[in-house]
């Protein structure tokens, strides 16, 4: 199938992310949040994003203007109504996504593909809220966007392999690499990952170590980019204690359960570097 315009929902650091790459790989994209001024403030992270690339000559300043052109603004979702490829990145949330992907189902053209971007909700009952389940499809981006290279493909029950090949050579397109998954809770990359985020938290929870301890035995001893509490300040304490919730009911095992430091962090605002204070304080 030929997609050449792609509505990307969800405007915050994933949606603008993804809609970055797809308007550096040449695609028509529609940016839409439900204000304005949330669509402002993601393409204002575009255009800074891209300002580095030209600074450090990997893009011209003409190529810069091209590829914002590609981006328009859009805070009604019935703009879905001409596109190819919806790509939704709204909040970690199941009756929201729900809400929205029945909306879209009424708007989008009937040959659109409904993409989500959740980090672990299940794909299949995203596409049940839909009278075409054959085209919806998981799409995890990893944050940062512009940067990481993997792109999880989770096919829902119904997922049509055509569907599936359509966003394989997309992401492909989009010069990311895509991974092939089933729709289990947290897919590969968060079954995976925020147990061991987790595990970090009662580490320090326990007092075993300092949390410049745990970050220093991870980066040091595994080669890993950020410890493992950096990278949850990173992620977000909010999404990180989502998707252990996501695991713990999915699977209904008690080694999901999320650290109780975590809950309270969370309770407190204290939600990583977005807040200004999660196991670090950001200024
Ligand atoms: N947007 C765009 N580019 C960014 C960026 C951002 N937010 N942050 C960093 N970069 C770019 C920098 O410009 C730099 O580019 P060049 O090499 O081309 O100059 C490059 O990334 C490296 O950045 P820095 O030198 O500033 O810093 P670094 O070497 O420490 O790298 C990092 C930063 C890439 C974030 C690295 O620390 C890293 O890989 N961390 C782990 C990230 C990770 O695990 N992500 C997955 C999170 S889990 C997830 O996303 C799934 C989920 O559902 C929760």
């Amino acid at each position: 199938m030929n997609v050449e315009k792609i509505m990307v929902i969800g405007a915050g650091q994933m949606g603008s992310g993804i809609a970055q790459v797809c308007a550096q790989a040449g695609f028509t994209v529609l940016l839409n949040d439900l204000k304005p001024e949330f669509v402002e403030r993601g393409l204002a992270g575009i255009e800074k994003n891209l300002a580095r690339q030209v600074l450090k000559e990997r893009i011209t300043e003409d190529e810069k203007v091209a590829i914002l052109a590609n981006i328009t603004a859009s805070t009604n979702l019935v703009d879905a109504g001409t596109v190819d490829l919806v790509i939704e990145a709204a909040v970690e949330n199941m009756a929201i996504k729900a809400s929205i992907f029945k909306e879209l189902d009424e708007i989008a053209p009937a040959h659109a593909i409904l993409a989500s971007n959740t980090s672990s909700l299940p794909i299949t009952e995203i596409a049940a809220a839909t009278t075409r389940p054959e085209k919806v499809i998981g799409m995890h981006f990893m944050n940062p966007v512009p940067v990481m290279k993997l792109v999880e493909i989770i096919r829902g029950l119904a997922t049509a392999d055509e569907v599936y090949k359509t966003i394989e050579d997309i992401t492909k397109k989009l010069n990311k690499v895509p991974v092939e998954v089933n729709d289990f809770p947290g897919f590969v990359a968060n079954r995976i990952l925020m147990p061991m985020i987790n595990e970090a938290i009662y580490t320090l929870y326990e007092g075993v170590a300092t949390k410049e301890a745990i970050d220093d035995v991870m980066k040091l001893g595994m080669n890993h980019p950020m410890g493992p509490l950096t990278l949850a300040d990173f992620i977000g304490l909010d999404t990180c204690l989502y998707i252990m919730e996501t695991l713990h009911e999915g699977f209904g095992d008690d080694k999901y359960r999320p650290c109780p430091l975590l809950r309270k962090y969370v309770k407190a605002g204290w939600l990583g570097k977005k807040s200004g204070r999660g196991f670090y304080e950001y200024a």
